[in-house]
């Protein structure tokens, strides 16, 4: 029988862990080669899956080498876990790279904003940006959760852009939320366009400050994906589909989200108030 080259395309690889990074004490970053994701654009995800529990979508940074690619993984529930026990030589299964990339286009003075592993995505745009006037704000909530802290120091001398860091407790950086940073940074400079991944909470106080500066923005929204590719609708929100045309929406898009923000639909696709589980 011969089989779709667009079928193969959709079906989980096998890739091998090559290396493990430990990046903060609940972040691990795992390193496997595989030029497919290796030309994922910052933005895009790859699925995720680890045999007998599930499939989730992840964040893809290939900002190594030549077939290098990476996955940053919070340990959390079930799947993060199972994938937080894999050793160098072990297995893991992935399909895409999917969805809409972050786009730039002319725009030159940015603002990069970034909470938690939604720092990855935006790792990858930063290293796209280069030679752009760029600011970029992260936080956490203690200093030893700082995602990338010393990798960023480096980049911000070497390629020469600003980089604030606001802690809850004050431990390193400014004492202070992000979207209360973005505040200030938006009162003091103004730029052609925002860039923000992270808790959905942080976003949608970013996007409405954006409103108020009628600043370009784009956001890149976490949902529950099943198929990844448009296909089941498990990610629906007003009239998108995450998946397929997302993660990355434009604040004209995002204008036309009323859940945005507010609520999102768990994993039987009933909706319910953002930050309840799954
Ligand atoms: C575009 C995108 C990029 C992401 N990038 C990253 C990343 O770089 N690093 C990272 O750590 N996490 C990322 N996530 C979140 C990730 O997909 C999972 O939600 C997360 O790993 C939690 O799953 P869990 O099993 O550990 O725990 P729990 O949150 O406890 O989830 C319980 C169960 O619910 C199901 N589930 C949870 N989230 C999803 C989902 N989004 N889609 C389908 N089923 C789900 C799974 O069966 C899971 O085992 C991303 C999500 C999206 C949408
Ligand atoms: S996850 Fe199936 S359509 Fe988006």
């Amino acid at each position: 029988m011969e089989i779709d080259v667009p079928v193969l395309m959709h079906a989980p690889r096998s890739v091998r862990v090559e290396r493990i990074q430990d990046e903060t004490p609940s972040i691990r970053s795992f390193w496997f080669s595989d030029a497919t994701l290796h030309h994922a654009r910052p933005g895009q995800f790859a699925m995720v899956w680890v045999p007998g529990v599930d499939e989730v979508p992840m964040s893809v940074l290939a900002i190594h080498g030549h077939s290098e690619a990476g996955l940053v993984i919070k340990k959390g529930g079930p799947v993060s876990v199972a994938l937080w026990d894999k050793k160098p030589g072990d297995k893991l299964w992935v399909r895409g790279p999917y969805g809409q990339p972050y786009t730039v286009g002319h725009h030159h003075r940015l603002l990069i904003v970034g909470g938690g592993t939604g720092l990855v995505p935006l790792i990858s745009l930063l290293v796209h940006l280069r030679g752009r006037e760029i600011t970029l704000i992260t936080g956490a909530r203690t200093a030893s959760e700082l995602l990338f802290k010393d990798w960023l120091i480096r980049e911000s001398k070497e390629h020469n852009f600003k980089l604030l860091f606001a802690t809850d407790d004050g431990s390193y950086g400014e004492k202070n939320q992000v979207p209360k940073v973005v505040e200030h940074v938006l009162k003091a400079d103004k730029f052609d366009a925002i860039y923000t991944c992270g808790p959905e909470p942080m976003m949608k106080l970013v996007y409405d400050l954006a409103r108020l500066k009628q600043c370009h923005m784009q956001v890149s929204l976490e949902r529950v994906f099943k198929c990844g590719l448009g296909i089941c609708a498990a990610c629906v929100i007003g009239p998108y589909l995450v998946c397929r045309d997302g993660p990355v929406f434009s604040e004209r898009e995002l204008s036309g989200m009323p859940e945005f923000g507010h609520e999102r639909r768990d994993l039987s696709g009933k909706k319910v108030p953002l930050g309840v589980g799954h």
